[in-house]
C-alpha cells in the first residue's frame, strides 16, 4: 500500500497532486489546440444528435452531481441549449417528462451508482439518448449507456472524489465548447481561443498546488470551528458546494455551500465571530457582488477565507486569509479553484486526526439505493 501511495501520506493526498497529469491525460489525444482540434471518441458519432437536442438533462449523485452543475454554465454559456441538472435519486421516482429529443448526461466516477444508473434506465425507456462520463472503464454506466467519454483519471482510491471532479469537468468543457462550435453558439475565433486556455489548465493547476503549505496555516487556524460556510457566484457556485462537500466528507465539520446571493435569505444570520466563511472570489463577472457578499460578512465579524485571482488587492483588504490562484478564462476557473479547497478539507481532516481515505459512514461506490 505504501508504494502504491507514491510516498504520500494519503491516497486522497496523492489524488489532489497528480491532478495536473490527470487533467492533462483526460484532454491527451482529445485537445490539439495549435491545430485547432477537439475531438471526443464516443461524442462523435451522437453530435448530430446532441446538437439537435431539445434539451440536456444531466444525472448523477455527490461529487459528480456538482461537476454536472458546473457543466450547466457550460452548454448554455457555450452551446446555448437548456440544462438540467439532476439528482439521479429524485429524477428516478419523479416520472420525470423526458423524450427522444432529449440528450442525457450521466456522470460517475465509479460506473456503478445504483441510482444513476436507474435513473439511465428510465430515461431510455422513454426514448433519450444516452452519454456517459465515467472513469471505471467497462464498469455497468459506460455498459448501459449509448455512448460515452471515459475521464481517465486513473484509479480514485481516496472515498472523496479529487481527480476524478477535475477530470469530469474536463470532459465536460470539451463537450460544451465542440458542441457550441459545432452549433455556430461558440464563434471560431472564440472557440480558439478557449482551446488554447484549456491547454494551459494543468500547468495552472500545478501552480496552485504550491499554496499548500498557506493553507496548512489556514488549517491549522480554523480545524477547530464546528461549522464553515463556502459561498461563490456563477461557475464558483458549484465549487462551493464541492468544498463544503469534501470538508463534511472527511473532517466531520458541518459545512454548507450556497450561492453567495443567498446569503441573505438566511445563512447570514448564522454569522459571527466564530464563523469562518470561505468565498471564492476571483475575478470574473461577478466579482464586484461577490465583494460585497463579502463585506457583509466582514460587518458580522465573520472570518473570511478567499480564494481570488492572482494580483488581487481588493480582497486582500478585507479578507483574514487570501488563497492566490492563477488567472484563467472564467469558465475554467472551478478546475483552478477547487484545489485550494480540496487542500484544506484534507489538512483539516488530518489535523483532526480523521480517517481522510475511509471516512466514517462513506463508501467510495454506492450500489445500493
Ligand atoms: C459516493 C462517493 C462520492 C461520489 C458519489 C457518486 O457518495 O463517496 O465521492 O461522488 O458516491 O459516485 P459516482 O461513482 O457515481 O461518481
Amino acid at each position: 500500500e505504501a508504494i502504491e501511495k507514491g510516498g504520500y501520506e494519503h491516497f486522497m493526498l496523492k489524488e489532489i497532486n497528480e491532478q495536473p497529469r490527470s487533467i492533462a491525460d483526460c484532454m491527451r489525444g482529445r485537445l490539439d489546440a495549435k491545430n485547432g482540434r477537439l475531438v471526443l471518441g464516443g461524442f462523435r458519432d451522437y453530435m448530430n444528435k446532441f446538437q439537435n437536442a431539445d434539451r440536456i438533462i444531466i444525472t448523477a449523485c455527490g461529487t459528480s452531481w456538482h461537476a454536472g452543475l458546473v457543466a450547466e454554465y457550460l452548454f448554455e454559456e457555450f452551446a446555448r441549449i437548456p440544462v438540467e441538472v439532476e439528482y439521479a435519486s429524485e429524477f428516478r421516482y419523479r416520472n420525470p417528462v423526458v423524450n427522444e429529443r432529449d440528450f442525457i448526461i450521466a456522470i460517475s466516477q465509479s460506473g456503478e451508482t445504483a441510482d444513476t444508473l436507474a435513473a439511465i434506465e428510465l430515461a431510455k425507456s422513454k426514448g433519450a439518448t444516452i452519454f456517459g462520463v465515467c472513469n471505471v472503464v467497462g464498469s455497468s454506466i459506460p455498459r448501459a449507456t449509448h455512448a460515452g467519454s471515459y475521464t481517465h483519471a486513473g484509479p480514485e482510491i481516496g472515498v472523496a472524489s479529487t481527480k476524478a471532479f477535475t477530470a469530469q469537468i474536463s470532459v465536460l468543457t470539451m463537450m460544451a465548447l465542440k458542441l457550441g462550435y459545432q452549433r455556430g453558439t461558440l464563434p471560431e475565433n472564440r472557440y480558439m481561443q478557449l482551446l488554447s486556455e484549456l491547454e494551459t489548465i494543468p500547468s495552472k493547476v500545478e501552480k496552485a498546488l504550491q499554496l499548500n503549505d498557506k493553507i496548512k496555516e489556514i488549517a491549522a487556524e480554523f480545524k477547530d470551528a464546528r461549522n464553515f460556510l463556502y459561498l461563490g457566484r456563477g461557475y464558483n457556485f458549484p465549487v462551493a458546494l464541492e468544498g463544503a462537500l469534501k470538508l463534511k466528507e472527511i473532517s466531520y465539520i458541518h459545512a454548507e455551500g450556497y450561492p453567495a446571493a443567498e446569503m441573505k435569505h438566511g445563512p447570514i444570520a448564522l454569522i459571527d465571530e466564530e464563523m469562518p466563511v470561505v468565498f471564492i472570489a476571483t475575478k470574473d463577472s461577478s466579482y464586484e457582488k461577490v465583494v460585497s457578499n463579502i463585506q457583509e460578512v466582514k460587518a458580522r465579524k465573520g472570518k473570511i477565507i478567499a480564494v481570488v485571482t492572482e494580483g488581487d488587492t481588493t480582497v486582500r483588504h478585507m479578507a483574514d486569509h487570501v488563497i492566490e490562484i492563477p488567472e484563467t478564462e472564467e469558465a475554467f476557473v472551478p478546475l483552478v479553484a477547487v484545489v485550494p479547497l480540496q487542500q484544506l478539507s484534507y489538512h483539516i481532516a488530518v489535523m483532526r486526526g480523521c480517517n481522510v481515505d475511509q471516512p466514517r459512514n462513506l463508501a467510495k461506490s454506492v450500489t445500493v439505493e
